[in-house]
């Protein structure tokens, strides 16, 4: 009989420990865990982070900041999204979802663009823009309808405005459109007399002058179709695109879109 009580008291003491032990939990480097139980799916968002202040990178640090990421943030936080920010270039963006390499386009992208809506679903507009021709301060361009065949114009591949160059060269109206895959590259091209302007997109182009007045400023009004930025998801998943757009309407519910807005110097047109 002593040695049935023994026995008992080993077992129900390894029972005890077994079951504090799940209790406990897993060490705090385990995942979040979703409602269901299972691990929060971390989410990745692409894009192209050379396009201040939407998104950009500052003094080497590889971290992605801008208006854009902030968005995103305060989005996944009221839906209870987990979020991962990947570079790559601008025109890998939309291939990059069609072949599950990325989860969401966030990168000022143009929804009303081409046939982008045809490659990926689109959320509700964020942000609306146009196109401006940037040039060196000294230049005497009075604006886009001034180009002449013999001038280099420059902006970033992939996008409107690197469309537009691109077209301006095989219409004849400029001697070559330069597409680079930066826009740093572009602004640089503009500094070094490279090229005698680069098109890009107003609040982007505002925001270089803030620092680069001195070696640049705008060339007449802004031009091209108005601009719808957006976010994207794989086609077909309506899911998340419905989660994104309802966190979205929530910040401009709440004010918090409105304070991005001016946290980064941007105004709603
Ligand atoms: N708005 C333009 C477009 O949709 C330029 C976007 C560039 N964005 C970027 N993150 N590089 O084509």
């Amino acid at each position: 009989m002593k040695n049935f009580k023994k026995y008992l008291a080993l077992i129900l003491g390894a029972a005890m420990i077994f079951a504090l032990a799940a209790c406990g939990g897993g060490s705090s480097e385990e995942p979040a865990e979703t409602e269901s139980g299972g691990d929060a799916e971390v989410l990745k968002v692409v894009t192209e982070p050379t396009f201040a202040p939407f998104e950009f990178t500052e003094d080497g640090n590889e971290e992605i900041v801008g208006f854009d990421p902030d968005m995103m943030a305060a989005i996944a936080e009221d839906q209870g999204l987990t979020l991962e920010w990947v570079t790559m270039e601008f025109d890998s963006l939309i291939p990059a979802l069609q072949s599950d390499q990325g989860d969401i386009i966030c990168a000022g992208m143009n929804k009303l663009a081409g046939d982008r809506a045809d490659k990926v679903d689109f959320g509700e507009t964020y942000f609306t823009s146009n196109l401006m021709l940037l040039v060196s301060s000294d230049s005497d361009l009075s604006g886009i309808d001034a180009v002449t065949p013999d001038m280099k114009l420059a902006s970033q591949i992939g996008t409107t405005g690197g469309d537009m160059v691109q077209a301006m060269q095989e219409e004849g109206k400029i001697a070559e459109g330069v597409v680079l895959n930066q826009w740093t590259d572009c602004y640089l091209q503009l500094k070094n007399g490279e090229v005698q302007g680069v098109i890009v997109d107003k609040p982007v182009g505002t925001e270089y002058l803030s620092e680069h007045s001195d070696i640049a400023k705008f060339a007449g009004e802004g031009f091209g179709d108005t601009e719808e930025f957006a976010f994207a998801v794989k086609k077909g998943n309506t899911e998340l695109l419905d989660k994104l757009n309802t966190g979205l309407a929530n910040l401009k519910a709440n004010g918090k879109y409105d304070e991005l807005l001016t946290k980064w110097k941007l105004s709603a047109e």
